[in-house]
């Protein structure tokens, strides 16, 4: 039996030390990278590029000198943010496709996309838009959640689809990124969707990143820390929502981030927050204890009480 100890101590060792490895890398080893210069592009896609990370990512790239496609939804947000860029970067090409991402086809904001697009060559590619629901997923209406899930998930899938095509065909190099979430990394009851969306990029973006690599397009997914946007204004109540917006960062660090990790690692964990969750979430506690956990202890949770919609009996037929 003595040899137990030492066991447990190199299992933990081997889980957590290459993992901060990486970490570290990401964070101190991977200088900022010109992506214009690195995929020899002229061109970036950017969704939810009107506020918050989107919006952020667009201003770094057109500062590096790329000219931008931002496609978000048609509404004051992205008319106030054109008027803004535009006057901000006079220099820069600037396109815009106001469409809604959370259509189940993906028909109408691909055609979009493809017509404003189809006399240039899109290299850089970054799948952000997205929202966050709450309440529990009973209780919400399917075409909210549906609408949710397309936004996060099926927006990303379809525009990564043509143009991993588009460079494929082209023998072009690239970039294709993620905003994906710590919130993957635990079940979220009373947003359910929320963080299975985001864990479903994230292991989409793993084997992708594998799939293109010999065709030099590099694949980066990203799990930022709280972010301060109106990402939080725009989901509803939850103590938990508001307690992480109390240590958030400025979008901007998400921009910096793709900048220096792009093409150096796949998978980004942002800021001490992400990496804590991840050591105690995925290295030190198990996800099946975790979910255990979480099913004995959600009822005595406040946002639970809150959100719970207490519904009269109805009599079975
Ligand atoms: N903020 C955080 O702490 C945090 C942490 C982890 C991950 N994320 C992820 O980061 C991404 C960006 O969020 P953010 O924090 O920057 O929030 P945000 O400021 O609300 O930005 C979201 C962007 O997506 C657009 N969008 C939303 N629904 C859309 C739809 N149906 N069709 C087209 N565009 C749509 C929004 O347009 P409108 O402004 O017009 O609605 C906006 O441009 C999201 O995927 C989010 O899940 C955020």
């Amino acid at each position: 039996m003595y040899f137990i100890t030492p066991l447990f101590f190199w299992i933990g060792v081997l889980a957590v030390v290459p993992y901060l490895a990486l970490v570290l890398y990401g964070a101190y080893g991977c200088p900022e990278q010109n992506l214009k210069t690195k995929y020899n592009a002229q061109w970036a896609l950017v969704t939810g590029g009107s506020s918050g990370i989107g919006a952020a990512i667009v201003r770094k790239f057109a500062g590096q000198g790329l000219n931008v496609v931002v496609v978000a939804l048609d509404d004051a947000t992205l008319a106030q943010f054109k008027e803004t860029i535009v006057a901000e970067f006079p220099l820069v090409k600037f396109r815009f496709v106001g469409c809604d991402l959370s259509e189940a086809t993906g028909e109408t904001y691909l055609s979009a996309v493809k017509e404003a697009t189809k006399d240039i060559d899109v290299q850089i590619l970054c799948n952000n838009a997205g929202f966050i629901t709450t309440g529990g997923y009973a209780d919400v209406t399917l075409k909210r959640e549906m609408a949710n899930y397309h936004t996060n998930v099926t927006s990303g899938l379809t525009l990564t689809h043509h143009f991993a095509n588009e460079m494929l065909d082209k023998k072009l190099t690239g970039l294709i990124t993620y905003t994906s979430s710590s919130a993957g990394f635990i079940p979220n009851p009373m947003s359910a969707l929320y963080s299975s969306s985001k864990i479903f990029l994230t292991t989409f973006a793993a084997s992708l990143a594998a799939e293109l690599a010999e065709s030099k397009i590099d694949v980066l997914v990203v799990h930022p820390s709280p972010i301060n946007s109106n990402f939080y204004s725009n989901a509803g109540k939850m103590s938990t929502l508001t307690s992480a917006q109390k240590f958030s960062s400025p979008p901007s660090i998400i921009a910096d981030t793709i900048c220096r990790s792009a093409g150096k690692i796949v998978v980004s964990d942002q800021g001490p927050i992400t990496v804590v969750m991840k050591i105690v979430t995925t290295k030190i506690m198990d996800w099946n204890v975790f979910t255990e956990i979480m099913k004995l202890g959600l009822r005595f949770n406040g946002d639970y009480k809150a959100m719970k919609v207490d519904r009269p009996l109805k009599k079975a037929n």
